[in-house]
């Protein structure tokens, strides 16, 4: 299969919690024959415990840190899907990084819908104790201008199969 990718070695997706990164990701990677690494999960290995727990125990900054670091070190595959935190695209250093060597995808979804989809979310230590709709029409309006620059944008509201297809018409040649 040939893919339009201005050349990059990886295909990154960016978006928020609950915007389908990993289930996209999955059936993306499956489709194109490529890997599929979710940053998270490798986090979560390499710190032994969940990104809940890190954050509880070790604090944001912490885990920022882990953040950058493991990102930047999935980044150096080839041929790889890569699922990126919700709020990696905030830190420039991964920013750059997937500029220069990813074809970076964002998943925009709306926020009643991301709300809906993280209601009885427990797992995600930046949404679990406040008003969820607030706080993440906030985390958006820090973030959408990153999110924004992505290579593609591709709304995710619906059906994931027909979400994956949009995407890879865009990118196979
Ligand atoms: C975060 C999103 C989470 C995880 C952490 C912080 C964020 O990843 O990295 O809880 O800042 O939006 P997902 O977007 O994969 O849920």
């Amino acid at each position: 299969m040939l893919l339009n990718i201005n050349n990059k070695i990886n295909i990154t997706l960016c978006g928020m919690m609950g915007s389908g990164k990993s289930s996209i990701g999955r059936i993306l990677a499956n489709k194109l024959n490529y890997n599929f690494i979710d940053v998270d999960k490798i986090i979560e290995k390499e710190a032994k415990k969940t990104i809940k727990k890190i954050f509880q125990e070790d604090g944001e900054v912490y885990f920022r840190n882990l953040e950058e670091k493991i990102t930047i070190k999935t980044l150096e595959n080839k041929e790889a899907v890569v699922s990126l935190g919700g709020g990696a695209i905030v830190n420039k250093n991964i920013r750059n990084f997937v500029e220069m060597n990813s074809y970076n995808i964002y998943l925009k979804v709306d926020v009643d819908t991301l709300t809906k989809r993280l209601e009885n979310s427990r797992a995600r230590p930046l949404i679990y104790k406040k008003d969820l709709k607030t706080e993440l029409i906030n985390l958006i309006d820090k973030r959408k201008k990153f999110y924004q620059k992505a290579d593609l944008i591709i709304q995710n509201e619906k059906n994931i199969i027909e979400t994956t297809e949009n995407i890879i018409k865009k990118i196979v040649n």
